[in-house]
């Protein structure tokens, strides 16, 4: 069973899905695939895109009731994925956007091409105002493959790292061979969906754990598909 960090299946809100038919195939598709726990984390803006939080709501709220009327035995929590922009902090202090159920963990992407300080500086902001930062699918972030670092945010700055499900599933000789040092060195935290649809982006969560079973042994599989997650939501 897995616990999944990052998930765009609430509708209309996103590049995720676009209508409730959507939502209800992304829904039954990750239960049927071994979900168990599911943040549900639509992308959000701060300061460049308004987010409509009582949208966001009320679609989460039907998400649930479908799960109960399809009997699914599978738990939602509300979240979001924020690009950070310099009206990040502002927003999460007035409550604006939501952190990663209800814990003080926020889920926060960058631009690929973003420089290694912009990074730093944002888990600097958020640290300083006791927010505790996962980063995105840290596989896209061009300066996180030069020197050290990947290590100094994860060590010093107690990032918790991020990596998409599908990147192991479907990485090629050189991109498998830089994951591999990260996982050996204990620098990867979660292994999560960003599922957006049920076909070209979808929850290829059983395939990972599969993948990563098979290279690292069951406990570790168990560890980013699974337990980091739920400890994290321990913390609510
Ligand atoms: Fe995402």
């Amino acid at each position: 069973m897995f616990v999944d960090m990052h998930h765009h299946l609430i509708y209309g809100l996103d590049d995720g899905a676009q209508t409730y038919e959507d939502m209800k195939a992304m829904l039954l598709g990750a239960y049927q695939n071994g979900a168990e726990e599911i943040v549900t984390t639509p992308h959000v803006t701060p300061g460049r895109e308004p987010f409509d939080g009582e949208r966001y709501l009320s679609h989460f709220r039907a998400a649930r009731q479908l799960c109960q009327d399809e009997n699914l035995s599978l738990i939602l929590h509300t979240g979001c994925e924020i690009l950070y922009t310099d009206d990040t902090v502002r927003l999460l202090e007035s409550g604006d956007i939501p952190t990663m159920a209800d814990t003080g963990y926020v889920l926060v992407e960058f631009l690929p091409g973003d420089s290694y300080d912009r990074l730093k500086r944002a888990a600097r902001a958020l640290g300083n105002v006791g927010y505790q930062p996962i980063f995105a699918h840290v596989e896209r972030y061009a300066c996180l493959r030069k020197g050290s670092h990947l290590e100094e945010l994860h060590e010093d700055y107690q990032v918790v790292m991020q990596v998409n499900a599908s990147t192991f599933v479907k990485a090629g000789f050189f991109e498998r061979r830089w994951l591999d040092r990260l996982v050996n060195r204990g620098f990867v935290d979660l292994v999560s969906s960003d599922a957006h649809n049920v076909d070209t982006r979808c929850f290829r969560m059983r395939e990972c754990y599969d993948f990563l079973k098979k290279e690292y042994g069951e406990e570790m599989a168990q560890e980013l598909c699974h337990d980091r997650a739920k400890r994290i939501l321990a913390e609510q």
